[in-house]
């Protein structure tokens, strides 16, 4: 275990669409108690003409949490900063790094690197309107344009605009030809590109994504940066955010087993029953949590087969909890 404390450092969980919901979010609230959390990406046009309710609200037990947005109409931009704000986001994210084909034809996401003059006037437009932080997720490069230089001259123009805080996906994203997910798997991680940015720019705070799984991975990477963005391996292990947080932040008081966890998050569930959310919709962020432990295929499928049925509630997941035997503190598997 890591005991050293850097608690000046930043951790957080990658927005990550149909995945950090406001029920993942409360969940790995209860792992982690400084990690900050992303939502998934909200699209301006959803903020600004839907049901703001269902996109924006959050459980206050979230903080600090960020809103991350897609788009790139600066007014609209500002506007749905502005919602985000009144709902008390602690933070507006400017999402500069999907590559779906969906996205780009909305003219957002990864494609925006090569505007960086567009996204400088969002980011103007929104400053104006709200007092919380404007910040920018973004890619190395897209396709072709993938030198250093690239990267540089978008960090700069978007730091002229008013912006301190930038996560760096460390791999390019190619826009065609490439899946979301192959985006995150094919093109190669560059961690010592987002270093070298730190180092040009002291007055920004980088964040480092991409790749990131284990406690000692971070160790590793936190002197060159500002902090580290953790996406699939705090969704697909959660409880691997037990080992990271302690790594950066130390270890206050004892622990909290696994099963303890869980009971937490009952009282949540048995809250969001009553205002009839489906039981589904809260488990399947919690299948990961026994990974690599004995009864965690049995926890799996407990959940899977039972979280289903329409009237299924808390008593579930306590039915599922009973396949796997309790152990110590949760990260000592
Ligand atoms: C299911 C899924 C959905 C994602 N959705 C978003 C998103 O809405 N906005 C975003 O900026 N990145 C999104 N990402 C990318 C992650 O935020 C992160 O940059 C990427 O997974 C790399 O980090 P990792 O290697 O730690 O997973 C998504 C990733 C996954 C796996």
């Amino acid at each position: 275990m890591v005991t050293s404390i850097r608690s000046e450092k930043i951790l957080a969980v990658a927005p990550m669409m149909d995945w950090t919901d406001r029920h993942c979010r409360y969940f790995l609230r209860l792992i982690s108690n400084h990690a900050w959390l992303y939502t998934e990406m909200v699209t301006t046009g959803a903020i600004l003409f839907g049901d703001q309710e269902r996109f924006l609200r959050f459980n206050e037990a979230e903080h600090p949490v960020a809103l991350q947005l897609g788009g790139s109409d600066p007014d609209a931009l500002a506007k749905a900063a502005a919602a985000g704000e009144r709902f008390g986001y602690d933070e507006i994210n400017i999402n500069i790094g999907c590559p779906s084909d969906r996205v780009r034809h909305g003219r957002f996401g990864a494609c925006l690197m090569a505007e960086p003059d567009l996204v400088a006037a969002g980011i103007t437009a929104m400053r104006s309107r709200i007092n919380c932080p404007v910040t920018v997720k973004t890619r190395i490069g897209i396709d072709n344009q993938d030198d250093y230089a690239f990267l540089r001259d978008f960090v700069g123009k978007i730091e002229e605009a008013g912006c301190r805080h930038v996560v760096v996906h460390a791999r390019k994203a190619i826009l065609s030809g490439l899946s979301p997910k192959e985006n995150r798997e094919i093109p190669p991680l560059n961690y010592p590109r987002v270093h070298r940015l730190k180092q040009e720019f002291p007055g920004m705070t980088v964040v480092l994504n991409g790749g990131l799984k284990t406690a000692s991975q971070i160790v590793a990477e936190i002197d060159y940066v500002d902090g580290v963005m953790i996406g699939r391996e705090a969704y697909q292990n959660p409880s691997a955010l037990i080992d990271m947080d302690e790594a950066l932040f130390g270890v206050h008081g004892e622990r909290s087993t696994r099963h303890q966890i869980v009971r937490r998050f009952l009282d949540y569930v048995e809250t969001e029953r009553q205002r009839n959310v489906p039981l589904k919709s809260m488990t399947k962020h919690i299948l990961g949590l026994f990974n690599g432990l004995p009864g965690a295929r049995a926890w799996r499928r407990h959940l899977s087969e039972h979280a289903v049925h329409n009237d299924a509630g808390p008593e579930v997941i306590e039915a599922a909890l009973s396949h796997v035997p309790e152990l110590g503190p949760a990260a000592a598997a």
